[in-house]
């Protein structure tokens, strides 16, 4: 109570002093939960539920990727479970939205701030507003850099995630065993402001590296650094216009044929599927096509026999381990390896205290681990989960 009091009065001082303007978090986007019931009991340390009038401030990047909607009420509904009210703003992508988003969180005096970043570099500021107000901020899914006031960060591995797009493609085309076989590759990577599209690239680029240095594997974009197939905002549009204008330089001759796309996440799997149907001669159900996200019009893809893959990564599971974490910080503790024993969770994950630097240290980390989707599997791992339905026609649809 004391260090809520203090917080209090730190947050009506700052807001006094610094004349934001921004008292209100809600935007457009913006969702406001009332106060929730706090009946129910605790049962264990990890498991402690809310005091009251505690309050976790969400901050997502934006509504027009798929995934970051199911983010958001997964982590609504395990903190409002628990007794906290939730207040939950999305940006639009928009980084100056996301500012005054968390200056409106941060003059509503949330107890806790759980953050994902429209752009890792441009939060310095706003979190050292948090800090000065006792606020622990848990950095989500993106890595918050350059901050100090990141106490945790929960995320999937996300080298792993890329890893995994690399490994399906060798065991696809039998990498192994191909001898004088050449294939050829393009890559389409995230965006650049989020610190996770290097982690991705890099995990997918150093499985397929020794191929390409080999001349098994050919790229005849020759773009094969991050910043030449990088695709700002993780945006369709932008992969799809990128590819297309790939294709046209590269496969027009038709016969130069495109063995694979990877790519990093499924918006931009989308584009650059819609690429290939509209601007290669060949059939897009015999291009290798990566995914992330699960998204639901991917998961179509993959049912069709457009996209080959998806890396799933259970957002419900990282609500969980978001929730547990956020709840020991809500309760003064410093979690460590231990959360993840008490906590008793039904999912792997690991604490991790190397791979994760802000630029002002090492962030620790817990990760979840991502699972390699397929049409093949895709009942067993997201339908019988509970995650999706199929629909009458045998489409995944998201339960969330
Ligand atoms: C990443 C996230 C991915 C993907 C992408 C686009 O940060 O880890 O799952 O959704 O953003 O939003």
């Amino acid at each position: 109570m004391k260090k809520k009091l203090l917080s209090v009065l730190l947050a009506a001082t700052m807001v006094a002093t610094l004349a934001t303007g921004c008292g209100e978090a809600a935007t457009e986007e913006t969702e406001t939960t009332a106060p929730a019931a706090t009946e129910e009991k605790a049962d264990d340390a990890a498991e402690t539920t809310a005091s009251g009038e505690q309050t976790v401030g969400i901050a997502m990047p934006t509504q027009s990727l798929e995934r970051w909607n199911r983010d958001g009420s997964y982590l609504k509904e395990q903190f409002e479970s628990k007794g906290y009210a939730v207040e939950l703003t999305y940006s639009d992508n928009k980084i100056d939205q996301q500012v005054k988003d968390i200056e409106g969180l941060i003059a509503d005096d949330v107890d806790l701030l759980v953050v994902a970043a429209v752009d890792g570099e441009s939060l310095s500021q706003v979190l050292a507003d948090a800090k000065d107000a006792n606020i622990p901020v848990i950095s989500y899914d993106r890595l918050i850099m350059n901050t100090d006031a990141i106490s945790y960060y929960v995320s999937f591995d996300n080298y792993t995630v890329g890893k995994l797009q690399g490994e399906f493609v060798i065991d696809q085309l039998d990498l192994k065993n191909a001898g004088d076989k050449t294939y050829n590759i393009e890559f389409t990577a995230g965006d650049p402001a989020d610190n996770n599209a290097g982690f991705f690239f890099n995990g997918a680029y150093d499985a397929l590296k020794e191929y390409i240095d080999a001349g098994t594997l050919v790229v005849p974009s020759g773009q094969t650094k991050f910043d030449q197939v990088a695709t700002p905002q993780w945006d369709t549009k932008n992969a799809m216009n990128r590819m297309e204008n790939i294709l046209g330089s590269n496969y027009g001759d038709g016969k130069t044929k495109l063995d694979v796309a990877l790519c990093s996440n499924d918006s931009t799997a989308l584009g650059v599927t819609q690429a290939i149907e509209n601007n290669y001669w060949g059939d897009v159900k015999d291009v290798i096509i990566t995914g992330q996200d699960g998204d639901v019009a991917n998961l179509a893809n993959l049912v069709d026999g457009k996209q080959t893959m998806t890396v799933y990564k259970a957002v419900a599971n990282e609500a969980v381990a978001t929730l547990d974490l956020g709840v020991a910080l809500l309760n003064g503790e410093t979690p460590d390896a231990g959360l993840i024993g008490s906590a008793g969770w039904s999912f792997d994950c690991a604490y991790d205290t190397e791979s994760y630097d802000n630029g002002t240290g090492v962030i620790p980390s817990y990760l979840l681990v991502p699972t390699v989707v397929t049409k093949d599997n895709l009942q067993k791992e997201l339908v019988d989960t509970g995650y999706y339905t199929l629909d009458d026609n045998g489409y995944p649809q998201a339960t969330n």
